[in-house]
């Protein structure tokens, strides 16, 4: 995203704590550009730190990315979650609100929508919302607070941008995922595998009523949700109060069809073993993107395939992630 908006000449202001990223990556982005982010570090929740950026720059609009983002994780830690997710929002919303600045994109999730009826897909913005596990309860929470708050008398302008599942990397190879610790999510996983940083690869559950047994979701190129997220940009001035919008492909694809792709994208068979389902696993979830198509004159053009080759670039230059020496 900070590739994107340098590039078009923006100037960008950055908060992040680093508990899932790494400093190395804005070296990469001045690297690609020649332009820096206006950056600080910090935590979101910290209101003193928000209101000296607040006051030091002319912010224009927020986007708001930061929170902690695994399924399998929140089932785990779920108070470190809410206390993460719902903690930084309305720490962010008190700032924005105390200094007037009241145009937002937030990143939600395609989890607000719980674990829908197969039958459902794909899945509009005006199907019934009802998480399925910790992480996608703060998206809901906080969706829900935006509402109310863009119901209330200052003139918010936000954008919900309900992303299905990220995936993929800058295509130079110098940006992508580098997750803290064992990668929760699968095509981090994978590719670590792929790297053969890890053994093989564990499939949660190989007996969902799906085609393959396992379970589907609606893979999308960050490539893609960066040009969404510069189409809401764009459009938020005509926004009046709050507005969600799927950021989907429309297409799902199972585990083991992205194992397949991981595979063609490295050159080789990814080793892995089906074991028990993961607990807060939804069995199918994907995307209708007509509303992202009219409302934002966008739709992703990036398949599977170039996802994992992006990725793969990504994970074979750096083995090690930020942390190791690029190869
Ligand atoms: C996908 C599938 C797992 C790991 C993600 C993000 C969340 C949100 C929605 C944006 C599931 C299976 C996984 C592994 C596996 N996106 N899997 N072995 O749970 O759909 O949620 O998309 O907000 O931020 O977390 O993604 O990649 O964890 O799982 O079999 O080692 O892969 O069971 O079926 P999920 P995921």
């Amino acid at each position: 995203m900070c590739v994107e908006l340098l590039e078009a000449g923006a100037e960008v202001v950055g908060i992040d704590n680093f508990d899932n990223s790494h400093p190395e990556a804005l070296r990469r982005v001045a690297a690609i550009t020649g332009r820096e982010v206006i950056f600080t570090e910090g935590d979101l929740r910290d209101r003193d730190l928000l209101d000296t950026v607040f006051e030091a720059n002319m912010i224009s609009a927020v986007i708001h990315f930061a929170g902690l983002k695994a399924v399998g994780e929140s089932v785990r830690e779920p108070l470190h979650y809410f206390a993460n997710n719902l903690g930084s929002t309305m720490t962010l919303l008190e700032a924005m609100e105390a200094h007037k600045v009241h145009k937002l994109v937030f990143s939600s999730s395609c989890t607000v929508y719980g674990h829908p009826d197969p039958a459902r897909m794909p899945l509009t913005e005006d199907t019934p919302r009802g998480a399925g596990n910790p992480y996608g309860r703060t998206k809901l929470m906080i969706e829900q607070m935006l509402e109310d708050i863009a119901a209330g008398p200052s003139p918010w302008k936000i954008m919900m941008l309900r992303y299905f599942n990220p995936v993929g990397a800058h295509p130079s190879g110098s940006l992508g995922e580098d997750p803290a610790g064992v990668p929760e999510n699968l095509v981090p996983y994978t590719m670590q595998v792929a790297v053969e940083r890890r053994p093989y690869l564990k499939v949660f559950g190989g007996d969902y009523e799906t085609p393959d047994g396992t379970c589907i979701r609606d893979y999308i190129h960050v490539v893609d949700l960066v040009r969404g997220h510069q189409r809401a940009l764009e459009e938020l001035h005509t926004v009046d109060g709050v507005e969600a919008v799927n950021l989907g492909t429309g297409v799902g694809s199972s585990v083991l069809q992205v194992v397949a792709a991981a595979g063609r994208a490295a050159g080789r068979d990814i080793p892995y073993e089906v074991v028990d389902r993961r607990p807060g696993d939804a069995p199918v979830v994907f995307a209708d993107t007509t509303l992202a198509s009219e409302r934002l004159g966008w739709r992703a053009e990036l398949d599977l395939d170039h996802m994992c080759a992006d990725h793969w670039r990504w994970q074979q230059q750096n083995p090690d992630g930020y942390g190791g020496p690029p190869s």
